[in-house]
């Protein structure tokens, strides 16, 4: 439709978080209306005038919804996960039993190839390309990757996989 495929999914994007947006202001509206309407027949304010309430809502709960416009998806390596926390979860995983990995302590393991130059490599484990997203795949589900290597699959949560894979993507 002469629109690149980017182009199509922030117009997607876009198409999709409007309507969704709108959704929350008018439920938000109308439960505050109701609320408002309670504690008026309670107290009887006279000054406070429900038409003012609504554009009141809107104007306040605008900005809020224009927040979520940037692009809050940082691109893989650099937002893809917390590199510092990933050198954590390989420390307390204990990878460094098996690999020997540059800046973690004592990982000095000979069981698997060493992970060092890891933003350099083209494949992982010989298998799969190597990129964040392939990382993840394989550090949670090496055994389906490759079954029966040495590798186990140690229940990385998503979370972990995305940390550690961001760690081992400063080592270049
Ligand atoms: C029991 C030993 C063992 C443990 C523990 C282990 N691995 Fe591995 N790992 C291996 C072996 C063996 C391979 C090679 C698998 C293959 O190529 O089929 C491997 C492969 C890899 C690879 C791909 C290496 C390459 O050169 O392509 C990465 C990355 C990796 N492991 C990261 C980790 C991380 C991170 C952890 C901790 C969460 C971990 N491993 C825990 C044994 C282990």
């Amino acid at each position: 439709m002469g629109i690149t495929q980017l182009e199509d999914q922030q117009l997607a994007g876009i198409v999709m978080w409007i309507p969704g947006g709108f959704v929350y202001v008018a439920a938000a509206a109308i439960a505050f209306l109701k609320w408002l309407g309670e504690t008026e027949h309670h107290t009887r304010q006279p000054g406070l005038r429900r038409s003012a309430v609504l554009p009141a809502l809107v104007a306040s709960l605008t900005p809020l919804m224009l927040g979520g416009c940037g692009n809050s998806d940082p691109p893989p390596g650099t937002g893809f996960g917390d590199p510092a926390h990933g050198r954590a979860a390989i420390l307390a995983f204990g990878c460094g039993s098996c690999h020997t990995i540059p800046g973690v302590l004592n990982a000095r393991g000979l069981v698997g190839p060493p992970l060092d130059h890891f933003a350099n490599r083209v494949y992982i484990a010989g298998m799969l390309r190597n990129n964040p997203e392939n990382m993840v795949i394989w550090l949670r589900y090496p055994q389906t990757i490759v079954p029966g290597n040495a590798m186990p699959n140690m229940g990385l949560t998503e979370r972990d996989a995305r940390d550690i894979a961001a760690y081992l993507f400063t080592l270049d």
